[in-house]
């Protein structure tokens, strides 16, 4: 096998054809679809008559090309690479392919394929290429009508892009549908649905008065589960008119659930593609985090339909375009419904526990890459979350309002058309007199900018010196790097907690002000300073950074009782937390006892006794940094110290304070029915925290709290906390009975059973491992399954450190194996869950052998491009 090669963003060359008009037909059968394809096309006038036409295939039986009607003989085309060529053809002409396809057999899940009883596509970024010949690159554009053919019976509904111009029967108990989609599109937003499905019906009325139908199509036991995405739709297309003045452009918009699907769900123009486990609700089978984020995918897609669909990504080194300014819009729109504090929490944890991992780890590349071996691999947290931090520092540079113009000029002018991060960020220059030059580095420049920030006090002068320095660390093939353009938002606490006036050159800033660091080294001057004030850093998490800067514990219980900054009031929270638990991680290296430090408790405890914050918040402030942040912190990661010290601070928070948490616990009860409102997430989520602190106290009274809890069986957000803490605890008397009855309660639910296989294989205990291997042999258990194989191998590998990383290697081992039957079956999914593997460089010394170890093993098989490119460079 020839080694696969990397393709450069250098190489870009534009299309020598374009394509101005493709007609579809497919004859839908499981393993034998005919596919027949009609391309108009037209060569591009900076080409001339010796450019060959290329066209991309996959997979494909070809059996006819014809062009002009005339068909061509073997000789007169070639098929090799993927690919189909033709060395000459007229300057405009019409081409006609017939191809079959195996979609029964197609087990990656991309092009079309077959999910349960229903044929679904999925095309992004190369999946069109699996269904016919055709320029497969987003900078083509074309207008689609697509026929589906298909059985009466078993496949009833036949959807596709657009609007339904034609249906009929045929003979043999076939019939079609013909539709229309008149936006020209790239042929990765192409979609296609076939099956017995249910369609739940509403609609919407954009701000021009048009009638939009809405339509949710299911399978049938699945009707009592789309109200919340319906009712979610129609907020975000509220919403995206409001904001954004983006009103929708069809008569039609439907959302397909499927059970297969590699990633969330796809934006496919009209026809949104859904994994069922992002768009599918009850408040008995789901917990508030899915509700919420639920209704943050459903407005993502469609979001997309003006940020990605109208105005789409000229190549895939662009991805960060489309994706960037999309999760800017979906998290805008989350936080303008709910807790935006939390919101805002939550998303930078994301970004500076996982992110940065990845920033910091072998994959580390830019948010807009120059080279890629497989694009799929770069569907990553750096492009999309990264991507959109950096679309808010825009935001935030320019006020709302400016970058409000700006994104209406970019709609504007490049509707319609396939572009580039440039013409975003310049068009934002444009409206704004800014100078983004210098902004523009941080799509080109990987890794995570490290912040060094210093204060010094002039008790005579009564002045404040604030020095910032940066630097980016190295990254594979990026040694050198530049000073970026970093907003410091900021403020300074007084010695009382009041805010104090930022007097910088005789100039008045309010209390908070955000800083431009733009050089390595940068100092501001902050005037009548009275002695003692803290400065407030990085507010509201104003840049993706990593900040140093040496708060004294007293400091930054100075910042959680009194900084005006709800996202720093939490961050202070974590890094107060982080110091305790490295210095129990000491103890725990030296075998010594580990004492949490008094300070963490009383300040836990007046959180718990003088709320200032609202619950929401609180609740997140009372969750102790994960084991994945901790890490993150660390030169050199000890998995078995950072679990142990974080698992002795939770238990000592607990002894101490198991009054302050009962009392809690008791005060959030509820009574009203079930709603994922915010005021009610709140409730809940703090009732939760205190309750998984009252079990860690380990009185058996907690843990029949938590058992009447789940026996209440009021919804699945408690009863799914009470599981875990059952099931996670020591009491197997406790824990076997309950994941016994919700497994037999919930067997025909797959969607719940993946959460009772998540709880199951992320319990501490050391026969975790164990358990994942026998769950795989479990009749729900499909290797076949994104799903399944996220919720347990993924749950196991990623939220299960200290059984993941078993010194006997086993851990490393099981994943291995795991991988190499996917490489075969799924590389997309392959080469997703193989990450934790490649995360070695900053662990002990046995532990990174055992991982080569596997790395190599897996390199030693016949490898998919994914999986070939993640592995080459793990490996590197
Ligand atoms: N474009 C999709 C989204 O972000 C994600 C996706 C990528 C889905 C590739 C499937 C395949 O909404
Ligand atoms: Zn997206």
């Amino acid at each position: 096998m020839a080694e696969p090669q990397a393709i450069h963003l250098s190489d870009y060359r534009p299309p020598a054809y374009r394509v101005e008009k493709t007609e579809l037909t497919f004859d839908l059968d499981p393993s034998t679809t005919r596919v027949r394809t009609r391309l108009h096309l037209q060569r591009h006038p900076e080409y001339g008559e010796d450019a060959a036409l290329t066209l991309h295939g996959h997979g494909l039986t070809t059996e006819r090309v014809a062009i002009d009607g005339q068909a061509l003989l073997e000789s007169e085309y070639r098929i090799e690479d993927d690919q189909l060529v033709i060395d000459r053809v007229p300057a405009e002409f019409v081409l006609d392919t017939e191809v079959v396809i195996d979609p029964a057999n197609n087990t990656a899940l991309e092009g079309l394929y077959v999910s349960g009883p229903m044929f679904c596509t999925q095309c992004e970024p190369e999946g069109f290429r699996r269904i016919t010949w055709y320029p497969d690159r987003p900078d083509v554009m074309s207008v689609f009508t697509t026929t589906v053919i298909g059985d009466r019976q078993r496949q009833p509904v036949l959807l596709s892009n657009g609007n339904p111009i034609e249906r009929g029967e045929l003979p043999n108990d076939r019939h079609f549908v013909t539709w229309e989609d008149p936006h020209p599109k790239p042929s990765y937003l192409f979609a296609l649905v076939a099956g017995s499905l249910e369609c739940v019906r509403d609609s919407f009325t954009t701000m021009s008065g048009r009638e939009v139908a809405l339509e949710l199509w299911v399978e049938a036991p699945n009707l009592e589960k789309t109200d919340w995405a319906m009712a979610s739709l129609k907020r975000a297309m509220t919403w995206d008119e409001e904001a954004y003045g983006r009103e929708y452009d069809l008569d039609l918009f439907m959302i397909v659930a499927v059970d297969d699907f590699n990633m969330g769900a796809m934006e496919n123009k009209g026809l949104n593609i859904f994994n069922s486990a992002a768009v599918l609700a009850n408040p008995q089978t789901t917990t508030d985090a899915a509700f919420q984020r639920i209704e943050g995918i459903v407005a993502h897609e469609y979001f997309h339909n003006w940020s990605g669909n109208r105005v789409t990504c000229r190549d895939w080194f662009q991805l960060a375009l489309k994706e960037g300014f999309t999760v800017f819009r979906d998290q805008s729109f989350s936080s303008d419904i709910n807790s935006a504090p939390v919101k805002r929490i939550e998303d930078a944890a994301l970004l500076r526990t996982l992110q940065f991992a990845e920033d910091a780890g072998p994959t580390a590349h830019p948010v807009r890459p120059d080279h890629f071996i497989e694009i799929s691999n770069f569907y990553t947290l750096t492009i999309y979350e990264k991507g959109a931090e950096i679309v808010r520092m825009l935001s935030n540079l320019l006020g709302e309002e400016t970058f409000r113009r700006g994104s209406d000029l970019y709609f504007e002018r490049f509707d319609g058309q396939a572009v580039r991060v440039e013409d975003f960020v310049d068009v934002m220059a444009e409206v704004s007199g800014e100078d983004l030059t210098q902004f523009m580095r941080w799509y080109a420049q990987a890794g995570t900018p490290q912040l060094t920030a210093r204060s010094d006090y002039n008790a005579e002068q009564r002045q404040l010196t604030l020095t910032i320095r940066q630097q980016t660390p190295p990254t594979p093939g990026q040694e050198d790097k530049q000073a970026l353009h970093v907003p410091v938002r900021m403020g300074l606490l007084g010695a009382d907690g009041e805010p104090i006036k930022l007097v910088i050159n005789g100039e008045s800033n309010g209390t908070d002000t955000v800083l431009h660091l733009r050089e390595a080294e940068q100092r501001w001057v902050f005037d009548d300073v009275d002695e003692g004030a803290v400065p407030s850093l990085l507010r509201g998490f104003s840049a993706p950074v990593r900040l140093d800067y040496p708060w004294s514990r007293d400091e930054l219980s100075h910042l959680m009782r009194f900084d005006e900054d709800g996202f720093n009031r939490w961050d202070a929270t974590q890094r107060l937390a982080l110091i305790a638990i490295e210095e129990m991680m000491v103890a725990h290296q030296r075998g010594e006892l580990m004492a949490l430090d008094a300070r963490l408790i009383e300040a836990f405890r007046h959180l718990l006794r003088e709320p200032t914050d609202d619950k929401a918040v609180l609740a997140e402030m009372l969750r102790l940094p994960s084991e994945a942040w901790i890490a993150e912190q660390q030169t050199r990661v000890d998995i078995d110290a950072i679990h142990g010290a974080r698992r002795a601070a939770i238990e000592q928070l607990a002894d101490n304070l198991f009054a302050e948490f009962e009392s809690v616990y008791h005060a959030n009860q509820q009574t009203d029915a079930y709603a994922p409102t915010p005021d009610q997430i709140a409730s809940r989520s703090l009732r939760n925290v205190a309750l998984s602190y009252l079990v860690a106290n380990g009185e058996p009274e907690a843990l029949n709290m938590a058992r009447a809890q789940y026996e209440a069986d009021h919804n699945m957000t408690d009863v799914r906390a009470a599981l875990t803490l059952l099931a996670h605890s020591d009491r197997a008397d406790l824990g076997d009975p309950a994941i016994r009855a919700f497994g037999e309660r919930w067997a025909h639910d797959s969607l719940v059973m993946d959460q009772w296989f998540a709880t199951q294989v992320t319990r501490p205990q050391a026969d975790a491992l164990e358990r994942v291997r026998f769950l795989m042999k479990h009749p729900a258990f499909s290797i076949k399954n994104p799903n399944r194989v996220r919720a347990l191998i993924g749950a196991f590998t990623q939220q299960n450190r200290v059984n993941f990383h078993r010194l006997d290697g086993q851990g490393y081992q099981l994943l291995a194996d795991v991988v190499i039957e996917l490489n075969r079956l799924n590389p997309e999914i392959a080469a997703r869950m193989i990450v934790p593997l490649t995360r070695y460089h900053r662990l002990d010394e046995q532990r990174q052998k055992l991982m080569r170890g596997e790395l190599e093993r897996i390199r030693k098989e016949e490898l998919s491009r994914n999986v070939y490119e993640v592995v080459e460079k793990a490996l590197a």
